[in-house]
């Protein structure tokens, strides 16, 4: 089988398993197998694959075949400037997540050595990122699953950026102080889930996507440890905004806003602290 051949035949096995952007998917799985990128794939579309080549590949779509999120199947996946490493221990980074950095990082200009907390870091993709682009910051981390930070930490170790990350449940709260805190936390309902695609119902942590209560449990620890001055950013769900708005006004935050994501839907939510403790 050429490699043209090869990419229509994963492309029709990923269609019919229900995979959302089969074509894609078929180029990625092709050049992970022959070695290549999948932007190269077609400098030479007439090559046979070797059978050792033929039999990777076909292991590749059976796994994403049983709808096994693509991420997990790479092993890696792009976020901001970073490629981190994912398996089932991490939710795969999203591009939502990535606004959210965004926002962060217009919050945090101008500010020397700005202290940052992640909560509920994951991949540590969040993290990471700000410690990245914006040099000097002081990146804090936590995460309640152990396997997570095995991955962060990882994360960390191959990018060569600091982040110091601890295993902690934040609904024991928060200690320390800093400029900004900031979160993607679980928000998906226990009903929700098992209405979402196989990738995420199946395959992504539960405890990374399924949460009550987490959204309103960190704006109300974040209260304790943010400066005077300092930001609350956090990833809602679609359709959640003006509910959190209002939680974090409640708790006493100003300047509460909402933002878009890259899809126009209002995702990100921040307040400012600016009450004396
Ligand atoms: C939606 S994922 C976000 C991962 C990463 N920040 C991202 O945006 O890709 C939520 C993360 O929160 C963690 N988590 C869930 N409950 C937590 C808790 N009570 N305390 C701290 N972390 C928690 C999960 O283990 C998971 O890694």
């Amino acid at each position: 089988m050429t490699i043209g051949e090869a990419v229509g035949e994963a492309e029709r096995r990923l269609a019919a398993a229900g995979v959302a952007s089969p074509r894609v998917d078929a180029e990625w799985l092709v050049g992970r197998a022959i070695g290549s990128t999948r932007t190269a794939l077609y400098a030479d579309p007439g090559r046979d694959l070797s059978d050792t080549e033929s039999s990777e590949l076909d292991g590749l779509v059976v796994r994403r075949e049983a709808r096994e999120p693509l991420a997990y199947i790479l092993g890696e996946w792009g976020f901001r400037r970073l490629m981190l490493k994912v398996d089932q221990r991490v939710l795969v980074p999203r591009p939502e997540t990535e606004v959210v950095v965004e926002r962060c990082l217009e919050l945090l200009r101008g500010l020397d050595r700005p202290a940052v907390l992640d909560v509920g870091t994951g991949s540590g993709a969040i993290a990471l990122a700000i410690a990245d682009e914006h040099p000097g910051a002081r990146v804090a981390a936590i995460d309640v699953s152990s396997g997570a930070l095995e991955v962060a930490r990882e994360n960390a170790r191959v990018t060569g950026i600091e982040v110091a990350f601890a295993e902690h449940d934040v609904s024991d709260g928060l200690e320390g102080a800093y400029d900004l805190v900031v979160s993607n936390p679980p928000y998906v309902t226990a009903e929700e889930i098992e209405t979402l695609e196989p990738e995420v119902r199946d395959w992504e942590p539960r405890v990374a996507t399924v949460g009550e209560g987490h959204t309103e449990a960190i704006a109300a620890a974040a209260a304790q440890v943010l400066v005077l001055g300092g930001h609350l950013v956090l990833e809602v769900a679609d359709g959640r905004a003006k509910v959190v708005s209002d939680v974090l006004r409640r708790l006493g935050y100003e300047e509460v806003r909402s933002g878009e994501d890259l899809t126009g839907r209002d995702r990100v939510v921040e307040g400012r602290w600016s009450s004396a403790r």
